[in-house]
C-alpha cells in the first residue's frame, strides 16, 4: 500500500525524536522536528550535523546526499509548523498525561488523512487515543529503537480503534524509512519492553543486593549471553528516567508487584543520574 506521506512531523527532539527525524530526512521525507526546549532543538541539530559529517567520512553518504538530507530538515519551537504534516510521530517523555495533552491539541487541527503516531515504549495506545476523539482510527503506536539510525525494528501497535488503512500506511512508512515493521498487541510494554525492562530492572536488584559489581554484571551478560551491551550500560543508554517510567507502566498495567522499579534505580533518578544524557547514571561518562 502507498503510505501517501511526504511530510513527517516529529514532536520531541531528544535521543529518539532526533533519531527518527534523521532517518526520515535521510530517506527523502520533508521533516519538521519540534521541541518546546530551544536548547534541545539546538542539540538535536548539532548532533545531526555531527552524525551526517561522520557518514561522509565513513563513505556511507555522499556530500550531495547529506546536503539533500539537511535540506529536508527543519527545526522548530513553534508547533504550528506541524499542521500540514501527513504524519506526526510523538517522542516526548514517557508520561501518559503529557502525551495526551499534546495529542488532544493536535486532534483539534488534524483532518482526515493525517496519522497520529506515538513512539511510546510502553503506554497503552488505546489509552492515548482517548485524547483524540474521532481521530482514534488514525492513531497508532510506532515504536522505534535506540539508536534509531542503527536499529532495524519498528514495533507497530494498533489501538482498539486503529483502522486497517492506518496500520498499512504506517508499515509502508516504516519500510520506506529502511526499517522492519513487526506487529505487537496493545498490552503494557508491548513485546519489547515487557521482556527487556524486567531484565534491566533485575540487573539493578542484583547490583543492590551485592550479587556483583555493576561492571561484572554487565560483563557477564555481554560475554555470556552475547548481548552488545550489558543491562546496566543499556539502562544508561536508554535513560534511567525512561526505565522507571516503563517499569511503572508495567507494574500498573500488568497489575503485578514483580514489575516494581528497583529502589536503587529510582534513587539514581532522584539524584539526577539519568545516564548518558546527563553524563552520569550507573557509570560515569563525564570523561
Ligand atoms: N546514532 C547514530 N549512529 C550510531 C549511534 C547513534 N546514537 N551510536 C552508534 N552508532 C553507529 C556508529 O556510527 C557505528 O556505525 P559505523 O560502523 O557505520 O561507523 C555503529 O553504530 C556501531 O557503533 P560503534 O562502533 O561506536 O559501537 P558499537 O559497535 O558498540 O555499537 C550500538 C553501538 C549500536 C549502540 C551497540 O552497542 C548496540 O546495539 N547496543 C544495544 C542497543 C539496544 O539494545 N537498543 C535497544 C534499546 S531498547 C529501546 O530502544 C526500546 C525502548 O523502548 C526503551
Ligand atoms: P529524551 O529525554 O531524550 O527526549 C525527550 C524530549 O522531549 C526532550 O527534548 C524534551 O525537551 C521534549 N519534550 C518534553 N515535553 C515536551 C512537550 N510537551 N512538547 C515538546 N517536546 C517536549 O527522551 P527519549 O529517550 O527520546 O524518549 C522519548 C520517548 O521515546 C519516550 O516515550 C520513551 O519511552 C520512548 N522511547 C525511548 C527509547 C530510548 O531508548 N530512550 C526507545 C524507544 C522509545
Amino acid at each position: 500500500m502507498d503510505h501517501g506521506i511526504k511530510k513527517v512531523g516529529v514532536i520531541g527532539s531528544g535521543q529518539m525524536g532526533g533519531g527518527i527525524a534523521q532517518v526520515a530526512a535521510v530517506n527523502g521525507f520533508e521533516t519538521v522536528v519540534y521541541d518546546l526546549s530551544a536548547d534541545a532543538i539546538a542539540r538535536c541539530e548539532g548532533l545531526h550535523d555531527k552524525l551526517l559529517s561522520r557518514a561522509i567520512d565513513k563513505g556511507r553518504m555522499s556530500e550531495d546526499d547529506v546536503k539533500a538530507t539537511k535540506g529536508n530538515l527543519t527545526y522548530v519551537t513553534d508547533m504550528s509548523y506541524l499542521d500540514d504534516a501527513d504524519i506526526v510521530i510523538e517522542a516526548v517523555v514517557e508520561d501518559l498525561d503529557v502525551k495526551k495533552k499534546i495529542f488532544s491539541g493536535l486532534a483539534e487541527k488534524f483532518t482526515d488523512n493525517q496519522i497520529l503516531a506515538s513512539n511510546t515504549s510502553s503506554i497503552s495506545i488505546t489509552a492515548l487515543a482517548t485524547s483524540v476523539g474521532d481521530a482514534a482510527d488514525r492513531f497508532i503506536g510506532m515504536h522505534f529503537f535506540n539508536p534509531v539510525p542503527v536499529m532495524k525494528l519498528v514495533e507497530v501497535i494498533n489501538g482498539l480503534a486503529t483502522s486497517e488503512e492506518t496500520t498499512k500506511r504506517t508499515i509502508a512508512l516504516a519500510e520506506a524509512m529502511g526499517k522492519v515493521a513487526v506487529p505487537a498487541n496493545d498490552r503494557a510494554g508491548f513485546v519489547s519492553n515487557r521482556i527487556l525492562m524486567p531484565m534491566i530492572n533485575e540487573a539493578f536488584y542484583a547490583w543492590m543486593e551485592g550479587v556483583a559489581e555493576p561492571e561484572h554484571i554487565d560483563e557477564i551478560m555481554k560475554l555470556g549471553m552475547a548481548h552488545p551491551m550489558g543491562p546496566l550500560r543499556l539502562a544508561d543508554f536508554i535513560g534511567l528516567d525512561t526505565c522507571v517510567h516503563i517499569m511503572d507502566v508495567l507494574a500498573e498495567g500488568l497489575n503485578n508487584d514483580r514489575y516494581r522499579a528497583c529502589p536503587l534505580l529510582k534513587q539514581l533518578v532522584v539524584a539526577g543520574r539519568l545516564g548518558n544524557k546527563t553524563g552520569r547514571g550507573v557509570f560515569d561518562y563525564s570523561k
